[in-house]
């Protein structure tokens, strides 16, 4: 059945249905090549462009995978969502909103402009530099014991150990002065405790972790089910945790197409430059997808419009 009619006449399929929808999505879109591949971390210029996977998970466990779900892939900024999780666990609410913020640069990721344009203020956690004021606040006594915190914690999102892409680590390592810039301006404004060159290191070690579409797909679904991965069902972390840190994604979550992604997909989603996308549906589960091909404000093209088509035919708009 086509999906957009379905869609149209309100006739939802159930959750039962996902394996052919995921699938009809996947044939929709095998030939879409809109986009272009990240090039200024020079180690993702060298990714394969056609790749595409699919996946969904539900909050009863079920998952389902089409294409390159499995393929692995660096994290990117979507690591700013998980990251976030476990800082918001530990400090709680009231720090991470004052520390952080919520609200949209309206400008892109790595804007410096946002920071000086409010006070210093890293204003949301997913643009890069409250990604990193984030990651200063991890909590451990040296970056060793930080990393194995993040990793843990990440790992316990996707369910299984977590690992690093050290090519693309090295990569961007070496390319990363503006990350850098970013970190020292907020030490400068006195909003970053920790050194700043530890903690950009470390966000570039986040950033390299290597996860797939499935993976997306699971971890989203944990923020989606209270904080229970639906499949190995551990409490990762708390409801309360879930539910700032979905606002979060769903003012900021896709940069400065924030707006148009709520609008026309309905449900807090992340991003990464290096073609991944989750989207998350509340109470409901999670799409992961990926598709290394990103539009002007570093999002997948692909993955957007598999999400888009996704959310409709499972109706899973929030509003
Ligand atoms: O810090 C960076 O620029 C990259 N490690 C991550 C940026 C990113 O994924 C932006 N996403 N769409």
């Amino acid at each position: 059945a086509d999906i957009e009619q379905q869609a149209s006449t309100g006739s939802l399929p159930g959750w039962d249905d996902v394996d052919a929808l995921v699938s009809a999505t996947y044939d929709r879109l095998r030939d879409d090549r809109d986009g272009t591949v990240a090039d200024y971390i020079p180690k993702l210029a060298a990714a394969e462009p056609d790749q595409f996977g699919i996946a969904v998970a539900d909050v009863a466990g079920g998952t389902h995978d089409v294409g390159d779900a499995w393929a692995p892939f660096t994290i990117q900024s979507i690591s700013k969502a998980f990251v976030y999780a476990l800082v918001a666990e530990v400090l709680g609410h009231e720090v991470v909103g004052e520390r952080i913020g919520v609200n949209n640069t309206g400008l892109p990721f790595d804007s410096v402009v946002a920071i000086e344009l409010n006070d210093g203020h890293p204003m949301n956690p997913m643009v890069n530099a409250g990604a990193i004021a984030t990651t200063a606040l991890l909590p451990g006594a040296s970056p060793d014991e930080k990393w194995s915190r993040l990793v843990a914690a990440l790992s316990a999102f996707a369910g299984h150990r977590l690992s690093i892409d050290e090519q693309v680590y090295a990569s961007e390592s070496a390319s990363n002065d503006r990350n850098r810039a970013l970190g020292q301006l907020l030490r400068s404004y006195g909003r970053l405790d920790a050194d700043p060159a530890e903690t950009v290191d470390l966000y570039t070690r986040q950033c390299a972790l290597l996860v797939s579409a499935h993976d997306l797909a699971v971890m989203g679904a944990t923020l989606a089910d209270g904080g229970v991965n639906p499949v190995s069902g551990e409490q990762v972390v708390s409801p309360e945790v879930c539910r700032d840190t979905l606002a979060v994604l769903a003012a900021s979550g896709l940069y400065e197409h924030s707006g148009e992604w709520l609008f026309e997909i309905g449900v807090p989603g992340k991003s990464g430059v290096s073609g991944g996308i989750v989207a998350i549906a509340p109470g409901k589960g999670a799409i992961g997808a990926f598709s290394p091909r990103l539009d002007e404000a570093g999002n997948s093209v692909r993955g957007q419009r598999a999400a888009a088509q996704l959310s409709r035919a499972l109706g899973l708009n929030v509003f």
